[in-house]
């Protein structure tokens, strides 16, 4: 029975991975939804690109909604250096002609977890969890109806990527992930310490672009694009594949591997703000909340990944 699941996101190179992956795998996802977030460009881009990506699928039957704007009381932080202008840029793309449901995104996600039975509904944020937060916010009576939060977002070992101490989607909206490591729902966190091990090498993006298929050469050249700045930044061979983690992961599993810690979330310091305090080591009593992923089988993940996007 497939899991029927929200994808929250912010196209992004690596999200539109994640929902090529995730609309490829009808035995194991079904996708009730895709709700924008502004994050690694702002919520304009962010929806026009979920919606690009649901139709280079061929799956312009996948709602696509808009969330919030911006982050819940900070300004937006954005990351146009490592996505490109667009959040997408690489290929050419065109411009999507599916509409965009007039049905705003918080309220999509409370409306399906009210509707939909109990424990029926995972939710995957790709993105700072704004949109999450703000619904658990707005009607609190949603939480304990969720199945699971299975988010990509964090750094223990990794430490951060936008500052020294924070990974991007929780630094850009830091009292969101506080609210929601603090929600009581059965949390899995894909974070960098494990994302950075899915590295795009050369010879993994060849077999996107072996595909010879739209999927496999647009997978391709969005990776050429997106892995420069980590090349450059880390001197690695390849660029992580972040978003796609959470999607492998409600599949497979079996792939990852991490611990049921204590995860907090640091919002008052500036110097550490938006860091993910991972009680790896058991060194506090502070209540274990969340499954902190720490490792992947990055030739299991790519097989995975390569088998699913060319059935397209
Ligand atoms: O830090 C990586 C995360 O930030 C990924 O989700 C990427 O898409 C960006 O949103
Ligand atoms: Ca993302």
């Amino acid at each position: 029975m497939p899991k029927k699941i929200i994808i929250d996101t912010d196209p992004g190179q690596d999200d539109a991975v994640a929902i090529l992956l995730a609309l490829a795998s009808p035995e194991d996802v079904e996708v009730l939804g895709v709700v924008a977030v502004a994050g690694n460009v702002p919520l304009p881009l962010t929806e026009r690109n979920a919606r690009i990506v649901c139709e280079l699928a061929g799956r312009t039957d996948t709602p696509v909604y808009a969330g919030c704007d911006k982050p819940m009381i900070r300004p937006l932080v954005t990351a146009e250096h490592v996505h490109g202008k667009t959040g997408l840029d690489g290929p050419q793309l065109p411009d999507p002609t599916m509409p965009l449901q007039a049905q705003g995104g918080v309220d999509f996600i409370i409306e399906t977890l009210r509707r939909e039975p109990p424990g029926t509904v995972t939710l995957c944020p790709l993105g700072p969890l704004t949109n999450i937060a703000t619904a658990f916010t707005e009607a609190p009576d949603i939480v304990g109806r969720v199945a699971g939060i299975v988010l990509m977002g964090g750094a223990y070992f990794e430490v951060g990527n936008i500052t020294p101490a924070a990974e991007f989607n929780i630094y850009v909206d830091p009292e969101a992930a506080d609210i929601v490591m603090k929600s009581g729902c059965n949390i899995t966190i894909l974070p960098l310490d494990a994302t950075h091990k899915a590295l795009t090498t050369r010879a993994r993006v060849d077999a996107f672009r072996a595909m010879g298929t739209e999927v496999g050469r647009m997978v391709a050249e969005w990776t050429d694009f997106f892995e420069r700045f980590d090349k450059e930044k880390y001197g690695s061979e390849g660029a992580p594949l972040h978003d796609p983690c959470v999607i492998a992961w409600l599949i497979r599993p079996d792939l990852f591997s991490g611990r049921h810690v204590n995860v907090e979330i640091e919002t008052v310091s500036d110097l550490t703000r938006g860091m993910t305090v991972a009680d790896w080591w058991g060194v506090t009593d502070r209540p274990k909340n969340a499954t902190f992923i720490g490792d992947v089988d990055a030739d299991g993940f790519f097989a995975l990944l390569t088998e699913r996007l060319a059935r397209y």
